[in-house]
């Protein structure tokens, strides 16, 4: 996440009282540019808000169903995605797709298919550059891999997260490492030839030595992409509230920090390119759904509690899913909340995200972009974090040094500050 977790980042900066709440419609044409706003030229993302069980340490929006009623609420919750999906893409066909969620595998085979098939009437999949889906090693098989496949995913993101059985178990994973090398070894078969995999660091009580093994196991697999998340505590998760209560203790930073600096150099000794702070691209190029995040692109996002982003207003869904696909079944907007962004903040913004770029920012870029005096506003500060050797900068591109890298979060933080 940080898919660059844009869900979760996104709701976090809506806390800080900046919120209006306004309809998107009126948020948009508020705008002083309206009428020049690009109808094409966005990204889109599919919530899928369905996990067989709700891991621990996660505080993605997703929910677990009670068998009795999956089947319906899976159903209506597929008849409001087609609804939302004709009133809030633009039209055009999207830079890339991403279907994340939760769990877009644990659909049964009919209504993966059916899924796939409303969203290539939508968007045309086939002319899409990148159409990811996440998959949980529990429930994709053969079946659903090859109609993935077939249905126009190029992409394949696993959750795999560790080989070890202790910390499977910690993390409340329901699968095991041998079912996480069958569905590799089964999207391999229905034809994907880039499959990413999610692995975590960090995780209380784990070992550099256990850490490195993962990587060489994962390596083993041969996949064209990594992503190598630091556990995080994430307010609200059942991992923090047992921190809280004492019965779990994080990892020393020290170790954490030995294990990030571990991935990046074998990685990269693998022929992998660190491309984000934990983003690792193979043979299967970068993720260029996030990266579209991290540069601040336009992006439309359908399913309860996703978010969209158009040229600084970005809105947010209603996150029960009963509450969301009313308003999609009868024709209306979703959004629950909006905000429109002054220039300082997109400009705080586009540092902020752009820093975890191993490229960067291109300030002159931005300035263009958001007609914002970037450079000038933000100089000092600039020039604060380069004499303390966390920044990189030649007069335009903006980026982390090796000091920076470990403390990339509180370096992109400084731009986010309320004073600019
Ligand atoms: C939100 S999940 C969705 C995909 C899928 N359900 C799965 O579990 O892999 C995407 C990825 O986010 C990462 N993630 C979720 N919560 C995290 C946390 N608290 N700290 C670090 N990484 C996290 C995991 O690596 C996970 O694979
Ligand atoms: S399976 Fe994925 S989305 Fe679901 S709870 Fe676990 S990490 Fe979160």
């Amino acid at each position: 996440m940080d898919r660059p977790r844009p869900g979760r980042d996104w709701t976090r900066a809506q806390v800080d009282g900046r919120i209006r709440l306004l309809s998107v419609a009126a948020a948009v044409r508020n705008r002083p540019d309206a009428d020049r706003l690009p109808a094409v030229g966005a990204s889109l993302y599919i919530h899928v808000p369905f996990c067989v069980v709700k891991c621990g340490y996660c505080d993605f929006h997703s929910v677990v169903l009670d068998e009795a009623v999956a089947a319906a609420t899976q159903d209506r919750f597929l008849d409001a995605l087609e609804r939302e999906l004709a009133l809030a893409w633009p039209g055009g066909v999207p830079d890339s797709v991403f279907l994340g969620g939760g769990t877009p595998s644990l659909l049964s085979p009919a209504r993966l298919a059916r899924l796939l098939a409303m969203l290539d009437r939508a968007v045309d999949l086939a002319a899409c550059p990148e159409v990811t889906m996440e998959a949980n090693p529990e429930s994709l098989d053969a079946e659903k891999a090859a109609i993935a496949r077939e249905h126009g995913v190029g992409r394949l993101s696993l959750g795999v997260q560790t080989f070890h059985p202790h910390h499977l178990r910690f993390l409340d994973r329901a699968h095991s490492a041998a079912r996480a090398a069958e569905a590799y070894a089964e999207a391999r078969r229905a034809g994907f030839d880039n499959i990413g995999l999610d692995l975590m660091f960090g995780i209380p009580g784990e070992t550099p030595g256990e850490w490195a093994a993962d990587l060489e196991r994962a390596l083993e697999l041969r996949p064209d992409h990594l992503s190598c998340y630091n556990l995080t505590f994430e307010p609200g998760t059942r991992l923090t509230h047992a921190m809280r209560q004492g019965k779990v203790a994080p990892n020393d930073e020290e170790l954490d920090r030995e294990m990030f600096l571990h991935t990046r150099q074998r990685l990269t000794a693998a022929g992998f390119v660190a491309y984000e702070i934990s983003n690792f691209a193979g043979r299967g190029g970068i993720c260029r759904h996030n990266d579209h995040y991290w540069l601040q692109g336009d992006y439309v996002g359908v399913g309860p509690g996703a978010s969209s982003h158009r040229a600084g207003v970005r809105w947010t869904n209603l996150k029960p899913i009963a509450a969301w696909a009313d308003a999609a079944l009868a024709g209306l907007p979703c959004a629950a909340s909006a905000e429109t962004l002054t220039p300082a903040q997109r400009a705080g913004e586009a540092l902020w995200l752009g820093l975890r770029r191993t490229d960067g920012v291109v300030l002159s870029t931005i300035e263009d972009r958001l007609g914002w005096p970037l450079r000038a506003r933000f100089g000092e500060r600039i020039e604060r974090q380069r004499a303390a050797g966390l920044v990189e900068f030649d007069g335009d591109r903006l980026w982390l040094s090796a000091a920076g890298l470990l403390l990339a979060d509180r370096v992109g933080a400084d731009y986010l500050a309320p004073a600019i």
